[in-house]
């Protein structure tokens, strides 16, 4: 980790930041109970256990006052209806915002509060989303063949909780009908405690 200020370069085409101290991989298995369409999932795993997303990242002391930041590339992809997607997170600490910047894409964000509040927005080159407080973040890739790509910011001390997501899921999926993208609610999802 650096302590000196530093710059480093996003290049396209492959967005793979010229510096950064790790590279997460998200294949299939990691995502066992995400998506809706269980027998799909089985199906597909068998033909492979396919990589579905990447996460480039810079890190800093994981303190306030720091700004974590990286990039997040998430592949094309379906799996039954459903496109490939992030495991989705509430930050340990939900007082604590994020910032993405879309470089590359077509995709949703799918958002809820803790008191079951939702949002989903879209995600296209060029664009500036603003994840406010509390709310936990899905990214979605809706492209049929190109990668989304996203640079993220968020505070240092904000930390990951996916406990809270795997038990209850996201109230709303986004499903491909007739080859569009739908927002519909989540059979499975499981209401927050009140
Ligand atoms: C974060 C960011 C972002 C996120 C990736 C992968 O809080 O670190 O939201 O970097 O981690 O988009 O998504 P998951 O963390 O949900 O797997
Ligand atoms: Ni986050």
């Amino acid at each position: 980790m650096k302590t000196e200020p530093f710059s480093f370069m996003i290049n396209s085409p492959g967005f793979i930041p010229s510096y950064f101290d790790n590279h997460i991989k998200r294949h299939l298995s990691d995502m066992k109970g995400q998506f809706n369409n269980k027998e799909a999932f089985q199906e597909v795993l068998e033909a492979g256990d396919k990589l579905l997303y990447e996460v480039y990242e810079l890190k800093r002391p994981e303190i306030e006052g720091e700004i974590l930041h990286g990039i997040s590339i998430v592949h094309p992809g379906k799996i039954g209806e459903e496109y490939y997607m992030t495991k989705g997170h509430f930050h340990t600490v939900l007082e604590t915002a994020e910032i993405y910047y879309t470089l590359q894409g077509e995709g949703m964000m799918v958002m809820e509060t803790p008191e079951g509040d939702w949002a989903v927005e879209e995600l296209k080159t060029g664009g500036v989303l603003y994840v406010p407080p509390r709310w936990a973040h899905r990214s979605i890739n809706v492209h049929s063949d190109q990668d989304l790509v996203m640079f993220f910011a968020y505070p240092g001390n904000a930390g990951h909780d996916y406990g809270t997501i795997e038990t209850q899921g996201f109230r709303k999926l986004v499903l491909s009908k007739s080859g569009k993208p739908q927002i519909v609610d989540n059979p499975h999802w499981k209401p927050p405690e009140k």
